[in-house]
């Protein structure tokens, strides 16, 4: 049975025997990429968005003949993804059916804080929660998981997350292929670690928390090898990094230049040629590429790299007839840039391995700790004070120490924010889009800037990569009037 108790503090549970599978193992690429279906709207008119999730456990049979116990959303893994337009008034009922608490938090949205889903909205074994508001931003893909204190990372590794997609009038515009599944996919990448008996082997020691559970087999879309089959023309990816703790760069194996449309909150004002882009744990990206050159049937593979880890064959695409090249829209939209005039405070974040005393601890694992501007989580602090109305920079730097650097990721509630800066430097254009997550290398700063508007109320921030977040990696700011 699963072993998921307690809260603000992070486990060591032993949930399988044995030694690690090996990624070498049986099924290679013989499955088809499972698609997340599109959650039913309750609501027959369309006029409303009204959903509802169940919270349950369940089985997978990752490896053949092993079964690994599992959490989804109305299934075994994963959950469907949730489509809605802006300006809807969204109702959905989540019902948590499993023995422990947990809370279902709307990754990129901008929402009223009493229906944010962080560790403040708990869901509690066997109750439901009920938000209600209207959605308030433009066309992006977003997604939702679990953020109970303490929990999150073993609740999202064992497979609780799903997709949430808004359009509006400018996604129905745009001459850019929008049929769900067909030449719109989603894809969720995400590495796990499995024992001998095919249950997950998530967190094991204390070198897991620091470094984050990196896995050796990738998941995409819940599937180990997957091959999907493609029209030929223009395909959209929608990619997500759903990784505990993992940093992916992704690319095609014949390097094909892609073209990057969105980032975490939406579109960009024009698409950007690339052959490889690096997600951190929490990023989003949307991508077209061109499969029209295929004269004949064509097998394409999308690898991707993990930082610090192994390389993936994460997906083998089938591109199905010669198809008309397609055309690549020269122009998304205007931005509507934050002048950096416009803030009235600057904010600093020290994000820090910080070694706790020489004496007994010494330098090991156990006496180092996370920090953000040398403090832990506490529900009961409020961190950072931000005017209703206000616009903000925020000066985020990943100080290194020898054998002690990491990378976060750093994220914010309820906000979509845009990147000022890397050391000081204009980020890449694929980074001058909107923004609710960004990775900051050791020895980094990273400069963004947002305004905090609309909702009054108390949210999150927090390094993305899970097991730090688990840690306190993590601290709230509070919106006042
Ligand atoms: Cu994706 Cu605070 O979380
Ligand atoms: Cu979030
Ligand atoms: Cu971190």
């Amino acid at each position: 049975a699963l072993v998921l108790s307690g809260t603000g503090a992070v486990h060591y549970p032993i949930t399988g025997t044995g030694w690690f599978i090996s990624p070498a193992q049986a099924g290679e690429f013989n499955t088809t990429l499972p698609i997340p279906p599109l959650l039913e709207n309750l609501d027959k008119s369309g006029r409303n968005a009204s959903f509802s999730l169940d919270v349950q456990q369940g089985q997978m049979e990752f490896f053949p003949g092993k079964q690994t116990t599992t959490l989804g959303y109305n299934g075994n893994f994963l959950g469907p993804t949730i489509r809605v337009r802006n300006k809807q008034q969204f109702r959905i009922q989540v019902k948590n059916h499993l023995s422990q608490v947990t809370t279902l938090h709307w990754h990129g949205l901008h929402v009223p804080a009493k229906w944010d889903g962080g560790p403040r909205q708990p869901i509690p074994a066997g109750s439901s929660w009920n938000p209600n508001f209207t959605i308030n931003q433009q066309a992006a893909t977003l997604w939702y998981h679990p953020h109970a204190m303490g929990l999150t990372g073993k609740q999202v590794y064992h497979g609780l997350a799903g997709l949430f997609i808004i359009e509006d009038e400018l996604s129905d515009q745009l001459n850019i292929p929008k049929e769900y599944g067909v030449n719109d996919i989603p894809l969720i990448f995400q590495d796990r670690r499995f024992f001998n008996n095919g249950e997950f082997a998530y967190v094991q020691s204390m070198h897991d928390v620091m470094n984050g559970v990196i896995g050796n087999s990738l998941l995409v879309n819940g599937a180990r090898k997957p091959f999907l089959n493609v029209p030929a023309g223009l395909v959209r990816f929608r990619l997500l990094n759903g990784s505990n703790s993992s940093i992916y760069r992704l690319a095609f194996d014949d390097q094909r230049v892609f073209h990057v449309i969105a980032s975490d909150g939406g579109f960009l004002e024009q698409p950007t040629a690339m052959n490889s882009i690096i997600l951190s744990a929490g990023e989003r990206a949307e991508i077209l590429v061109d499969f029209a050159d295929e004269s004949n049937y064509a097998v394409i593979s999308l690898l991707v790299d993990q930082m610090g880890g192994g390389k993936f064959e994460a997906l083998r695409i089938g591109v199905k007839g010669s198809g008309e090249r397609a055309a690549i829209p020269q122009t998304l939209r205007t931005l509507d840039r934050i002048p950096e005039s416009e803030a009235t405070a600057v904010r600093g974040f020290l994000m820090e391995t910080m070694s706790m005393g020489r004496g007994r601890m010494g330098m090991g694992m156990m006496g180092r700790r996370l920090t953000i501007n040398g403090k832990k989580m506490d529900i009961n602090r409020i961190d950072e004070k931000i005017k209703l109305g206000s616009t903000e920079i925020w000066e985020i730097t990943n100080r290194s120490a020898m054998m002690m650097s990491m990378p976060h990721s750093m994220h914010l509630h309820d906000v979509q924010f845009q990147i000022l800066s890397r050391n000081g430097r204009r980020p890449a254009p694929h980074e001058r889009g909107r923004k609710d997550t960004v990775l900051i290398m050791p020895g980094e700063t990273v400069r963004i800037i947002s305004r905090f508007h609309d909702y009054t109320g108390v949210y999150m921030y927090h390094c993305h990569l899970l097991e730090h977040e688990d840690d306190g990696m993590m601290g709230q700011f509070e919106v006042v009037s």
